[in-house]
């Protein structure tokens, strides 16, 4: 099921108010963004995933750089940053 809407991503009532994802793509698009907004948007995409989610940045962007709370596994030659499964945050 896929759901297509516009969100400002700068609007953090928005953000905060966006669960449920078992997948989020934000390619090259943190880059607009300064440090702190980054680092909250990051965290709101974590509180965002469901359990066992994950995320994918643009390659030039690390999550690990800017959030902890994510885990780390490789899958298909690639490393990937997910939410841990029993992690109900
Ligand atoms: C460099 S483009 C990347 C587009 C696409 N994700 C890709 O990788 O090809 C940056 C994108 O960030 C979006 N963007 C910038 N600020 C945004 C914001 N506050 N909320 C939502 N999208 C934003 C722009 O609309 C633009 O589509």
């Amino acid at each position: 099921m896929v759901q297509i809407e516009h969100l400002n991503l700068g609007d953090k009532t928005a953000v905060r108010n966006k669960k449920g994802f078992d997948i989020i793509f934000c390619r090259n698009v943190l880059i607009y963004f300064d440090d702190v907004s980054r680092k909250q948007l990051v965290d709101q995409f974590y509180l965002a995933l469901n359990p066992g989610g994950h995320i994918f940045l643009g390659s030039s962007e690390s999550v690990g750089r800017i959030s902890t709370a994510f885990k780390l596994k490789r899958a298909g030659g690639y490393l990937v940053y997910y939410k841990e499964e029993g992690d109900k945050q």
